[in-house]
């Protein structure tokens, strides 16, 4: 793109700025319906080679009862924002900005002892290696039900009972025998049904799941995503699911948050995210995901380059280093969120009404007319 078409949208700030206040509006409307908010939110580390600048402003608001996927690859800052909602930052983080949203207070401002109250029994969290969340050494029965002792009043017998029923619930046959093994007696899709069931086990609204299957194999995964979708509609739950892996959120999101270097770059409904994708980053991922009916013809591509260094976070569009196509404005100036629809928006200049068009590589381009042809016919 040359000077001119960079100048001129620099230069439109009236159209930039009316541009941010409309996201900001929309964002206003849904938080009426919304279990979490969170609004530009900053999370940075001390460490001896500098600041860590891990995230960078983030906004996102949880519906009721359904299933908000963020993807990203790997450091791109999910698992800090989520443990930032947890409570769970590890001593060298700071939150120098930002407020989170949930039943009227925002847990920023809680104390510790305030907070613990809500951790495990309003919010819950599923962690990848289901085996650093499970004490290898106490029986599974006894950690469901130190779990059920820590949200609340309950018996030991009724605790028991209930523990039992919440491995049946997420598919542990032969309960009542299993409830006096201990973790390295169960497989590892076994494992993390038992750190779900402990996670349920307060009864939370809110349950995060960080990449909860990247360390199963392949059928396992499949097992564990219906079943998560399975107790998310039974409990009618409000579900954060991150995931390295677009592939993986197909099938059980109902709205999709892109990030990359700390910040959301595109969010939208799962239909405008893969059929969709404006950001170039959104592109890039959807164009290397593998393709189950490829037929050999089409290269599967990946994304050159690695993620900036959160040290130095760069200035302007931070994939621009990574994209081939970017523009001389994405190097220089911070793009807003731009509304596509009610519920899509990204952050990427492409949207700026001067900026040229840009064509989908044509794999992806072919792939998404030919799902769409596909879910016309039903
Ligand atoms: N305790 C910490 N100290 C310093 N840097 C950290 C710490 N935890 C996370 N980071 C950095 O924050 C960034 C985001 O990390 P993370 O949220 O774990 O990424 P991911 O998207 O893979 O979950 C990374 O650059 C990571 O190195
Ligand atoms: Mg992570």
């Amino acid at each position: 793109m040359g000077n001119n078409t960079v100048n001129t949208i620099m230069k439109d700030n009236m159209t930039t700025n009316n541009v941010v206040n409309t996201t900001t509006n929309t964002v206003t409307n849904t938080q009426r319906n919304s279990i979490l908010s969170v609004k530009d939110l900053h999370v940075s580390f001390s460490t001896y080679g500098g600041t860590v600048n891990a995230v960078r402003g983030v906004s996102f608001d949880l519906k009721h009862g359904e299933t908000l996927a963020i993807v990203g690859e790997s450091g791109s800052g999910k698992s800090v924002s989520s443990k930032a909602v947890m409570g769970l930052l590890s001593k060298n983080a700071s939150i120098p900005s930002g407020e989170i949203h949930y039943d009227g207070s925002n847990l920023l401002k809680l104390t510790d002892k305030e907070f613990s109250k809500i951790r495990g029994s309003k919010i819950s969290m599923i962690f990848q290696d289901p085996m650093l969340s499970l004490n290898p050494v106490m029986k599974v029965g006894k950690q469901i039900t130190e779990m059920l002792f820590l949200s609340g009043k309950i018996k030991k017998k009724d605790a028991i009972a209930k523990a039992a029923q919440l491995m049946k619930a997420v598919g542990i046959e032969d309960a009542e025998k299993r409830f006096h093994q201990y973790p390295f007696q169960f497989s590892g899709g076994m494992r993390q049904r038992i750190v779900i069931a402990c996670a349920l086990a307060g009864e939370p609204e809110i349950l995060i799941c960080d990449e909860p299957t990247t360390a199963l194999d392949v059928s396992v995964q499949a097992q564990i995503l219906d079943l998560i979708s399975d107790i998310q509609k039974k409990r009618n739950l409000s579900v954060i699911f991150i995931t390295h892996d677009l592939g993986v959120v197909a099938g059980i999101a109902d709205r999709i948050a892109v990030m990359y270097a700390g910040k959301i770059v595109e969010i939208g409904t799962c239909d405008e995210i893969f059929y969709d994708p404006r950001h170039p980053y959104t592109i890039k991922l959807l164009a290397a995901m593998p393709d189950m009916d490829m037929d050999g013809s089409e290269e599967l591509i990946s994304i050159p380059g690695a993620p900036p260094d959160m040290l130095y976070p760069p200035k302007g569009d931070a994939f621009a280093a990574r994209n081939d196509q970017a523009l001389k404005i994405d190097f220089e100036k911070e793009p807003p969120m731009f509304p596509i629809s009610e519920t899509h928006f990204a952050a990427t200049w492409l949207l700026h009404p001067y900026a040229p068009k840009v064509e989908l590589p044509p794999s992806l381009q072919k792939r998404i007319n030919k799902a769409k042809t596909e879910s016309k016919k039903g």
